[in-house]
């Protein structure tokens, strides 16, 4: 949807100890990769455990658009009817992805090799982000797209009606412009080859093995090479979808925050691609426990435990953790603000071109909280105050950003006076029941 309706406002103030159980929803990834793959397989794909978060259902309203039938059941139970690769229909209107990046980008990757064309869009967040990163390779498989200046949205991407296979190094650390080609690879005849320095989540790699297609990877000294065998059928596949650890870092870092908090987080996916912000807590000295470590559907799961943690320290972040933590150095400032010291985060230029700048966005609501921020082009520096030392009592702009707003939320639960953000709307694109499940751990918010 390009617009979540009018401004809602939300604070929070210095809360009681937030106990009990948080289940957190589906993951994010793995739902939006479930609904594609599902229309390019051929037949009935069950999910249950669906993030039925306003970007999925996006991506689910896309994939009817281009002919799958994709059915709600019940909570988190879907149906995925696919129509086979290649076999996409041409859209008959605009495919407004709303506030996913996600979305739009693998969906253009998924048609970018069928002969037919589609016009994208979003809101206003999804409008301003670069799509060059998927544009640029698209073209090499033979697909052509019509955008605004500087590669945005809205944007009409012509298939390639003979695609060819690519191999492609990925510019920058993306799983989503890598996901992008891959799809784009399945309607192309031959291997086409991925490369990635960094390696950065690989949900789109294992669920392609999953339904069938010809997929390998190696660690090579260039990076990952990742090779798939274009024009496989894909077969349809029961899935169930973990739930979401960058959702599962907001209950546990407010915990950590939150004097006398004791809050389990339970059926967590530690797939290491994603688990960086888990041990950088770990390092920073949080009390945080991997309880009932196992294996589910060959990822590594387990239960967190976190409790207030009043002696947590600063740190070095280093730059190749950045891809396993992405989503999660919002919330690790806040994070930062309540421990002692520097906590310096390296290489993470990429959050400047999520649903906002993500580093100006934490930097501005943090200063107006009384936290001191270095930034650059690349890097995000923390002063940290300690715990329960962090003045609040400010407005932070949540700029059309899901985690921007949870961000400063949480902040709020451990400050000296309450903070606001001027806009919790966001928040449905990912964690939708974050305000009844955070309220139930004792956390209380305030419509202003
Ligand atoms: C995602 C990849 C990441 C992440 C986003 C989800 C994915 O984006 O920030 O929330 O599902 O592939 P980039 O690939 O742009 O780093």
């Amino acid at each position: 949807m390009s617009s979540h309706g009018p401004a809602r406002p939300l604070s929070t103030h210095a809360s009681q100890p937030l106990t009990g159980q948080a289940d957190v929803p589906g993951d994010k990834s793995i739902s939006h990769r479930s609904l594609i793959l599902g229309a390019l397989a051929v037949g009935e794909t069950k999910v249950t455990g669906l993030l039925e978060g306003q970007d999925v259902l996006d991506t689910a309203a896309a994939m009817r658009a281009f002919g799958a039938d994709v059915i709600q059941h019940g909570p988190g139970a879907w149906s995925v009817h696919g129509v086979g690769v290649g076999g996409f229909a041409e859209p008959e209107t605009v495919i407004d992805c709303g506030n996913s990046g996600t979305g739009v980008r693998l969906v253009m990757g998924a048609m970018a090799t069928t002969d037919i064309s589609a016009t994208f869009t979003g809101d206003a967040s999804l409008r301003g982000r670069p799509m060059g990163r998927i544009t640029d390779p698209i073209a090499l498989f033979g697909a052509a797209s019509y955008g605004r200046k500087g590669g945005r949205l809205p944007m009409t991407i012509v298939g390639a009606a003979q695609p060819v296979p690519v191999h492609y190094k990925t510019p920058m650390p993306s799983a989503q412009v890598k996901s992008a080609v891959l799809l784009a690879g399945l309607n192309a005849p031959g291997e086409t080859v991925v490369i990635e320095a960094e390696a950065t989540r690989d949900h789109s790699e294992r669920m392609l093995a999953g339904f069938g297609a010809e997929i390998s990877s190696e660690t090579t000294p260039e990076g990952r090479v990742i090779t798939l065998v274009g024009q496989p059928e894909l077969k349809p596949q029961t899935i169930t979808v973990p739930r979401d650890p960058s959702s599962a870092a907001f209950p546990v870092c407010a915990a950590l925050i939150v004097p006398g908090s004791d809050v389990l987080v339970p059926n967590i996916g530690l797939n290491p691609t994603r688990a960086g912000l888990f041990q950088t807590l770990r390092d920073m000295g949080a009390d945080l426990t991997y309880e009932n470590e196992r294996l589910e559907g060959g990822e590594p799961v387990a239960d967190l435990r976190a409790r207030f943690s009043p002696d947590m320290k600063g740190i070095e972040v280093p730059p190749e953790r950045a891809p396993s933590m992405i989503d999660e150095y919002p919330i690790l400032s806040v994070v930062a603000a309540n421990a002692t010291g520097k906590t310096v985060m390296l290489g993470v230029k990429e959050l400047r071109v999520k649903e906002s700048d993500r580093i100006d966005a934490m930097a501005r609501g943090l200063e107006a909280c009384g936290v001191t921020i270095e930034e650059t082009e690349d890097t995000m520096i923390v002063h940290g105050l300690g715990a329960g030392l962090v003045p609040g009592g400010a407005t932070c702009a949540a700029r059309l950003d899901h985690r921007i707003a949870m961000s400063f939320l949480c902040l709020g639960m451990s400050a000296q006076k309450p903070v606001t953000v001027d806009d919790a709307g966001p928040i449905a694109t990912s964690f939708p029941i974050f305000e009844s499940l955070m309220g139930s751990l004792g956390a209380e918010f305030t419509e202003s």
